[in-house]
C-alpha cells in the first residue's frame, strides 16, 4: 500500500424527505446568501425546487435561482453563474441535480474567488480557493457530491475536461433515494454504470498488497449487481435506490481508492464520446470499458482473473488464466447489455469516421503530449485501435 492523505469532510444527509432540511444545513456550514443552481427542469417538475426554496425561506435566506445546466455542462453557463456569483456577492452555492449540475456549482465556486479564467482549472491547475457548496442529489450516478472533482465542456473545441481540489468537496450533501425514482430508465442504468466504471478505475492499480481496498471495492460491485437489475425491474423499490445511492457516493469518493495507483483511460477515452455525441457520460462507458479492458488484459491478466472470479462468480482456469479474465470482461458487458446499455458504436450514436478526430483530441487536445497514462499508458495508434473495439 502506498502512502496517503485522505480528506472527506462532506457531511452527509440520508434518508426520505431530508430535502426539507436544507436551509438548516446551509445556515449551519456558513451560507447567507445562496445560488440555488440546477438543470433542465426535472427538480421544477417534481416540486422539488419548490421544497428547497420554502426550506431556505424558513431559515431565513435569501437566494438567487439559475437553472439550464444541461447534461456534459458547459462553460458558457459557468461565466454567467460567476458573474451572478461576483454582482449579487453570494456566499454558498445550493446544486439541486445530478452529477452535471453539481460539477457546474464547483466551477462556478471556484471561478468566482479566482482573479484568472475559470478553465485555467481545468487545464491543470489545482483548486485551492472556492466558494462553499452544498448539494441536493437527485441520481446515483457521477459520485460528485461526495468527490473533489468537476466535470466541464468547453464549447470552444468542445473539450471536456477534469478539474480537482479538496475546496471544491461539498460541505453537505443530501442524499434522499426517493428523488431518483423519477429518473428514466436509461438515466438510471447510466448512472449504475457509471458507479461500476468508478470502482473499475480504482480496481486496475499497479500498486501491490491492497487487500482492503480490493475487498470494499469487490463488494461494492457485487452490491451493484444484486442492485442494478432489481432497480431496472421495480424503479420505486427504495431500498434498492438506497444502497445503489450510497454506493455510487462510495465509489467515488475515493474510500477505495486510497494508497494505490489508479487508472481512468477509460473515463478520459469515454469524456470524448460524451464530449462530441452528447450521450450520457454512463451509456459512453458501458460501451468504452469492455474495450479497454479487452484492449489491456495482458498488462495483468491475473488483476482481470481475479475480478472474474470474486464478482462475476467465474471459475479460475489455472492452465489459463486469461480465459477467465476475459469471461469476467464478457460478463460485464452482458451486464451492460442486461440493464439497457448501449453495446456498441452504433447503439451510441457514434461513428467510425470521427476515430482520428476522438483521438486527436484525446491525446492531443488541451496541452496533452500524445498519450494519456493510467493503468498502461496508451498513445494515439492504442487509442484507435480501443475505438475500433467499440465498433
Ligand atoms: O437536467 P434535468 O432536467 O434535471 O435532467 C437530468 C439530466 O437530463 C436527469 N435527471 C437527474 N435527476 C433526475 C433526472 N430526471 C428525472 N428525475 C430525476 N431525479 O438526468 C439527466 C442526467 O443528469 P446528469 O446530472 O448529467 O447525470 P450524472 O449525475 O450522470 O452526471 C454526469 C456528468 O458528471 C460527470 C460526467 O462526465 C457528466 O458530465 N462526472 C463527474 C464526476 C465528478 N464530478 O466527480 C465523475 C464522473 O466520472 C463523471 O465524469
Ligand atoms: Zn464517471
Amino acid at each position: 500500500m502506498e502512502n496517503f492523505n485522505f480528506y472527506s469532510p462532506t457531511e452527509f444527509v440520508f434518508g426520505k424527505d431530508r430535502e426539507n432540511e436544507c436551509g438548516e444545513y446551509v445556515l449551519k456550514h456558513g451560507g447567507s446568501k445562496v445560488l440555488i443552481h440546477y438543470g433542465g427542469g426535472s427538480a421544477v417538475r417534481s416540486g422539488l425546487l419548490d421544497r428547497v426554496c420554502a426550506s431556505l425561506d424558513k431559515s431565513g435566506i435569501s437566494y438567487v435561482k439559475l437553472g439550464g445546466v444541461q447534461p456534459n455542462p458547459r462553460s458558457g453557463l459557468v461565466y454567467q453563474g460567476i458573474d451572478i456569483c461576483r454582482n449579487e456577492k453570494i456566499d454558498f452555492i445550493l446544486a439541486v441535480g445530478g452529477g452535471s449540475v453539481i460539477d457546474s456549482s464547483k466551477a462556478i465556486a471556484a471561478g468566482t474567488v479566482y482573479d484568472g479564467d475559470f478553465w485555467d482549472f481545468y487545464c491543470g491547475k489545482r483548486i485551492t480557493e472556492a466558494l462553499p457548496v452544498g448539494t441536493v442529489l437527485t441520481i446515483a450516478a457521477a459520485g460528485s457530491e461526495g468527490s473533489p472533482d468537476s466535470v466541464i465542456t468547453k464549447e470552444e473545441g468542445m473539450f471536456k475536461r477534469g478539474a480537482s481540489g479538496d475546496a471544491i468537496r461539498p460541505r453537505f450533501s443530501i442524499l434522499n433515494p426517493a428523488l431518483t425514482q423519477s429518473l428514466p430508465p436509461h438515466q438510471t442504468a447510466a448512472g449504475i454504470t457509471d458507479i461500476m466504471a468508478h470502482l473499475y478505475e480504482r480496481y486496475l492499480t499497479n500498486s501491490k498488497e491492497v487487500e482492503v481496498t480490493d475487498r470494499l471495492i469487490e463488494g461494492l460491485l457485487l452490491t451493484m449487481v444484486h442492485e442494478g437489475p432489481r432497480v431496472i425491474k421495480d424503479p420505486n423499490n427504495y431500498d434498492a435506490r438506497a444502497n445503489i445511492m450510497w454506493a455510487g457516493m462510495m465509489a467515488h469518493n475515493n474510500s477505495c481508492g486510497v494508497g494505490r495507483s489508479q487508472d481512468w483511460n477509460s473515463h478520459n477515452i469515454e469524456h470524448e464520446l460524451s464530449a462530441l455525441y452528447d450521450c450520457a457520460h454512463g451509456a459512453g462507458l458501458a460501451v468504452t470499458l469492455p474495450a479497454v479492458f479487452t484492449y489491456v488484459c495482458d498488462h495483468d491478466v491475473m488483476r482481470f482473473a481475479q475480478v472474474a472470479v470474486r464478482v462475476w462468480g467465474c471459475q479460475m482456469d489455472f492452465a489459463n488464466p486469461r480465459a477467465t479474465a476475459m469471461e469476467g470482461i464478457e460478463k460485464l458487458r452482458q451486464f451492460f447489455i442486461s440493464i439497457g446499455m448501449p453495446k456498441n458504436f452504433e447503439e451510441l450514436g457514434a461513428k467510425k469516421e470521427d476515430i482520428p478526430k476522438l483521438v486527436e483530441v484525446l491525446c492531443r487536445g488541451n496541452g496533452r503530449d500524445g498519450s494519456i497514462s493510467g493503468f498502461v499508458t496508451l498513445n494515439e495508434d492504442d487509442c484507435t485501435k480501443i475505438y475500433e473495439l467499440m465498433i
